[in-house]
């Protein structure tokens, strides 16, 4: 089996989790007696997903939204699309969007945008990783387990070329 082209690794298994338990116990706190709708942003944040959802202890609702993104013709980023939409309706539920990874925030403000106006009880965002250093566009992020670096990074979810995203780990990858 060829091992994965890594250069080091950021986060190991056991910090994610520790992360994880952490980040879900607020959120636990802050929706006490309600039910939250998790909705998962395809194919990123599935690991991230499940690990959080069981680690919070009010009822939980998993829905996934699928999007693609485009560069524009100079090759700016920014256009993005829903490629496979939520299964059900989010009028007038909690819904907290999980994201892997915000970088520049257009995927996260489009999002934003287009599940507000289908009218949820209240909206927020928690990501896994955070790459402020790179934000183009302001956004709302709620909850997130870790900032990172500038550098490309892949495992837990992230991937390059759609390999990689089942290392248990986060690492930065050889250029
Ligand atoms: P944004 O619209 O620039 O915030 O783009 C965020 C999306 O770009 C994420 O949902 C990822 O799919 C992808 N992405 C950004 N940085 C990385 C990275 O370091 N590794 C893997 N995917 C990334
Ligand atoms: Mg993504």
């Amino acid at each position: 089996m060829n091992a994965p082209p890594v250069e080091r690794i950021l986060f190991t298994e056991e910090e994610i989790a520790a992360r994880i338990r952490e980040v879900a116990a607020k959120i636990t706190e802050d929706y006490q007696g309600r039910t939250l709708k998790l909705i998962g942003v395809l194919k990123g944040s599935i690991f991230f997903l499940t690990e959080l959802a069981r680690r919070i202890e009010v009822p939980v609702k998993i829905d996934f939204l699928g999007i693609s993104s485009f560069s524009n013709k100079n090759g700016a980023p920014g256009v993005v699309r829903i490629a496979k939409d939520l299964d059900e309706s989010i009028e007038g539920e909690d819904v907290l969007l999980v994201e892997d990874i915000v970088d520049t925030g257009f995927t996260l403000r489009y999002l934003l945008q287009t599940l507000a106006g289908r009218s949820p009880n209240s909206l927020a965002v928690c990501t896994f990783l955070d790459r402020n250093s790179r934000r183009i566009v302001q956004v709302r992020v709620d909850y997130r387990c870790f900032e990172i670096p500038d550098r490309f990074v892949v495992g837990f979810g992230l991937d390059h070329n759609q390999l990689y995203r089942n290392l248990g780990y986060v690492a930065v990858l050889k250029p």
